[in-house]
């Protein structure tokens, strides 16, 4: 890796901007094959193995991949493009529906701290969103709530097949240091009431000033985004599928700073797919 490249991740790493967008990496279009899901299988094939080095190669760099066992049987590199029936959902493979904003798997207390996504294809340059926390102006009072336990986060519904339904324990919005906190947040899978009046309130305008904050990344094939999801939000803005094998296409993997948390909480071949009914 150059060492420029490698002094951008470590600075990233280190309490960067919470979003980094890589540009420039060579990818030859007609050896991808067709976005999926018009295969039934992965795709695979030399550009696609070229590219998988790399997100490996970048995740083990940040630190170490991994994947949620619930989600697409725990495989460690997957693909985000449109998938029929899932049009207006809240999964990955919605399109005309807006993917709304959220930390990635926030319901789980070991959600990854970082997502990279490669861009193979976007047609329609159709956007991520995403926002940092920090830069959210939020009042002392919200603050103050969002600090403490009052809040429910359901597993969104890619993960919901492995848990037993069970009521998801209280967990605060924000901690860590207060200028730069940590978030957790994914309004979709919260319900307002949860905490009581007032703690629905402070999520109520959390949630509006994230809105009115939140930024438009439109990814080109070649691009790389990486994102900080412990500091940051993200999601995706609506766009029309084609389902002619020509769709938006991301490749994406989740990588941990540390497996130690995670020891004896994994499964699969690789042994990096987390459990999903950690923390439940
Ligand atoms: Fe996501």
């Amino acid at each position: 890796m150059p060492v420029t490249l490698r002094r951008t991740l470590v600075d990233f790493r280190l309490g960067g901007d919470g979003g980094l967008v890589l540009s420039g990496l060579p990818i030859v279009d007609a050896d991808l094959g067709s976005s999926p899901p018009v295969t039934s299988a992965p795709p695979r094939g030399g550009e696609l193995a070229r590219i998988d080095a790399m997100l490996l190669l970048l995740a083990s760099f940040l630190g170490y991949p991994v994947s949620q066992a619930g989600v697409d049987g725990g495989r460690l590199i997957r693909d985000v493009s449109p998938l029929p029936g899932d049009e207006t959902t809240q999964l990955g493979s919605s399109s005309a529906g807006e993917l709304m904003w959220h930390n990635e798997d926030a319901y789980h207390p070991l959600r990854p701290d970082w997502i990279i996504l490669f861009c193979l294809r976007n047609p329609d340059r159709t956007a991520t969103s995403f926002a940092r926390i920090e830069d959210i102006p939020i009042d002392e009072s919200t603050r103050s709530l969002l600090g403490q336990p009052l809040f429910r986060i359901e597993p969104d519904s890619s993960n919901t097949a492995s848990l037993p339904a069970a009521e998801p324990p209280a967990v605060a919005v924000l901690t860590g240091d207060p200028q730069r906190p940590q978030v957790r947040l994914d309004p979709a899978f919260m319900a307002r009431s949860a905490g009581g009046d007032e703690a629905g309130d402070a999520l109520e305008t959390v949630i509006k000033a994230v809105d009115r904050r939140l930024q438009d990344v439109s990814l080109a094939p070649g691009e790389i985004m990486i994102i900080d999801n412990l500091h940051t939000v993200h999601g995706r803005r609506p766009f029309s599928a084609r389902y002619d094998g020509r769709d938006r296409w991301l490749r994406v993997v989740h990588a941990a700073a540390d497996l130690r948390r995670s020891e004896g909480l994994r499964s699969g071949d690789h042994g990096r797919a987390i459990l999903a009914e950690v923390g439940r």
